[in-house]
């Protein structure tokens, strides 16, 4: 079987990550797998499906652990001789991936890597060969991510510089607003600002939250803790704004399409309960703001009040709708 390699690119790069052991919170992210509101990248792995051909070289940027190429690759529709480059800014999500993707020919991996001397992460055209960048990309996706980036010009203008002429970008996010969403639907990271409303009524007027009260009539720490959540759920930008990026970028807009994703609120809460100290850092604490980890009672109390938030938020109910965005574009 051949595969498009070109011979001066390795599949698995000579990086630390690689021997390096699996990480709890990567592989706890791996888990939403099994979660409902992970039906968000059936779209995006339809779209895939209709445009690969024989031989294309895909990246499937901001790859994660690899839930998306998993995914593709086990459908019964995907042609042969494929090649698909996870490619992630995090060493801990390559572990996982590698882990589960690493036999498979087909996949190649690559890291980039935080420039400290130039304060930025390497750019996707860094760390391919010159003979990918030769052939072109046919193919980049990203799931679940574009949100997340603070320098998306130039991650934008690197995947330009990566794709061949002709080439097509699928890019998916829930955390988009769009001006044409469907009604009564969530962004999903909104729920997180809406969660802190509700647990501060809750630590206020509840004895079972009492041990969180002192942070509350602490506006320069509640301020801190409101700057440690932004670094986890960054503000939502509007659909427009990512417009704009693609089209200075280079890119054509081909469609924009919204999806409503049932989400099971049980499910939301195993996610955010990975990420609890930025969620709730206030609520007992956190090693970054007051140098100490809290104890592993203070947590469970702190998970309890997130999954009581949800639930008052929800009104007792079992699942909420949620707007998930897809944009697809071409390079001309
Ligand atoms: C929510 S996960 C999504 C992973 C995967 N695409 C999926 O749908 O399951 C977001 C991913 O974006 C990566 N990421 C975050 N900031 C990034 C950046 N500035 N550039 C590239 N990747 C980034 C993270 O390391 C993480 O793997």
């Amino acid at each position: 079987m051949n595969y498009p390699w070109p011979d001066d690119f390795a599949r698995i790069p000579e990086d630390p990550w690689v021997d390096a052991p699996v990480e709890n919170l990567a592989r706890k992210y791996d888990t939403v797998e099994a979660h409902g509101w992970y039906s968000n990248l059936d779209p995006t792995l339809d779209e895939m499906a209709a445009l690969v051909d024989p031989g294309v070289l895909v990246i499937d940027y901001s790859g994660g652990t690899g839930i998306l190429i998993d995914r593709f690759l086990a459908r019964d529709d995907v042609p042969e001789g494929l090649g698909l480059v996870l490619v992630d800014a995090s060493p801990k999500f390559l572990r996982v991936a590698y882990e589960k993707l690493s036999k498979d020919p087909r996949i190649a991996f690559r890291w980039i890597r935080y420039l400290r001397d130039k304060k930025r992460l390497e750019r996707l055209d860094e760390v391919l060969s010159e003979g990918v960048l030769a052939r072109g990309a046919d193919l980049i996706t990203s799931t679940n991510a574009i949100h997340l980036y603070y320098g998306l010009d130039e991650t934008l203008r690197s995947w330009h510089r990566t794709l061949r002429a002709g080439g097509t970008v699928l890019v998916q996010s829930g955390n988009i607003r769009g001006a044409n969403a469907p009604p009564d639907t969530w962004i999903i990271d909104e729920t997180v600002g809406r969660i802190q409303t509700l647990a501060k009524t809750l630590v206020e007027l509840d004895d079972r939250y009492r041990a969180f009260r002192p942070a509350l009539g602490n506006p320069s720490r509640m301020a801190q803790y409101d700057d440690l959540r932004s670094k986890y759920f960054l503000p939502v930008r509007p659909l427009d704004f990512y417009l704009q990026h693609l089209t200075q970028a280079g890119f054509l807009i081909d469609s924009v399409a919204h999806r409503v994703i049932e989400a099971k609120v049980a499910d939301w809460f195993e996610f955010l309960s990975a990420y609890h100290e930025g969620v709730l850092g206030w609520a007992g604490g956190t090693e970054k703001i007051d140098g100490a980890e809290p104890d592993e009672a203070t947590v469970a109390l702190r998970l309890q009040l997130i999954q009581e938030s949800l639930e008052r938020l929800f009104d007792q109910r079992p699942t909420f709708r949620a707007c998930w965005t897809y944009l697809t574009c071409t390079k001309p």
